[in-house]
């Protein structure tokens, strides 16, 4: 078992190891003493996998547990699905002592954050991410959101979780595509910070034992959390690949999956760093081989001029700035501002082979 405390606004746990959704009724039973109803939030993929046996667990430990099941895939990250979400609480009569669970990948991590920190102004949620995306990433750091037509996460808070539970054997359902989006996120963090995490994923085999490779992950991203919550600084780093994969999955009509769109995003970026100078070709040479290997792409068919608008509507722009995330180095990132008329320019690069 591995565990990682985060002190963010919040401090809370995250733990990792086989074997843990059989323990999830214990374990939130200790977190929150006096309450009644669990609201756990699934999507149509995950619930009928995971629900029942989460409900099972919850009724050992005396909670009245209750399922709100959406239709999987990111067009349910809206506004109508989160009103409709906020209803379903207030008709199940969910207290500010009871509990919501989100119980899926990241678009169910991010709803059910987001309808957790709204409704009554803020009860406990506990991430119980069955995505390796939502494991390394975005269960974890307290971002929530939901998007808008005008783009994605467009409307969203901090709020952190009060407790975040891996339990690394629900991922032996995953197909290998899905598997394959969490390790584009997991090669973000090698890239942004650690050499040696690059070096494991050359020879290891992720899914025989994901347990140190996820935990890992989480600590750097508990790191960067602790020292900038709110991502008004280091914390914008773990973008790296995201205003031209974000772009890239809104061009496609959400047809690209986040972690293709993130790959394909950081070997863009690196490809505009390597033409600017500011970081060795071998970096690039790295990270394709490191995408190839995991059957990830690193480049896409649109052009500059259908990503552009996409990539301008970016919540990392600022006035008429926008901070892109650039690779220096195997392993070494920095923030680096530009005016948006630069944008296209890097766009372009990115495109080039
Ligand atoms: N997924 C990026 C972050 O949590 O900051």
């Amino acid at each position: 078992m591995r565990t990682i405390q985060v002190p963010a606004s919040r401090n809370y746990t995250v733990w990792v190891d086989g074997g843990l959704l059989s323990q999830a009724g214990i374990m939130i039973r200790a977190l929150c003493p006096d309450g009644i109803r669990v609201a756990v939030v699934t999507d149509s993929n995950v619930g009928p996998l995971f629900a029942d046996r989460l409900q099972e667990v919850l009724r050992a430990e005396g909670f009245v547990p209750s399922v709100f099941t959406f239709s999987a895939g990111e067009a349910a990250k809206s506004g109508e699905t989160y009103l409709a979400l906020l209803e379903y609480l207030a008709q199940m009569r969910l207290t500010r002592s009871d509990v919501m669970v989100a119980l899926g990948g990241g678009v169910t991590g991010d709803l059910t954050g987001f309808a957790a920190a709204t409704y009554l102004r803020g009860i406990a949620c506990v991430q119980i991410p069955t995505s390796l995306l939502a494991m390394v990433d975005s269960s974890v750091g307290g971002k929530t959101a939901i998007n808008l037509k005008a783009g994605k996460n467009l409307a969203g808070v901090f709020y952190q979780p009060s407790m975040v539970v891996c339990d690394v054997d629900v991922l032996r359902t995953l197909p290998q595509e899905d598997f394959a989006d969490g390790v584009a996120e997991i090669i973000k963090y090698g890239m942004l910070k650690s050499v040696a995490l690059l070096d494991q994923l050359m020879v290891r085999d992720l899914r025989e034992d994901p347990t140190e490779v996820i935990a890992q992950c989480i600590s750097i991203k508990r790191d960067v959390v602790e020292r900038d919550e709110f991502d008004t600084g280091e914390r914008q780093l773990l973008n790296l690949g995201h205003t031209i994969g974000h772009a890239i999955e809104g061009c496609s009509g959400y047809q690209i999956s986040h972690g293709r769109a993130v790959a394909i995003g950081m070997a863009m970026i690196t490809r505009g760093a390597v033409k600017a100078g500011f970081c060795p070709s071998t970096c690039l040479t790295r990270l394709e081989e490191l995408l190839a290997r995991y059957n990830l792409p690193s480049h896409c068919g649109f052009t500059a001029e259908e990503l552009l608008p996409f990539a301008l509507g970016d919540k990392k722009r600022s006035g008429d700035t926008l901070t892109l995330v650039i690779p220096t180095g195997i392993g070494v990132c920095k923030l680096h501002s530009i005016p948006v008329e630069e944008l296209g320019q890097w766009i372009a690069w990115g495109l080039e082979s």
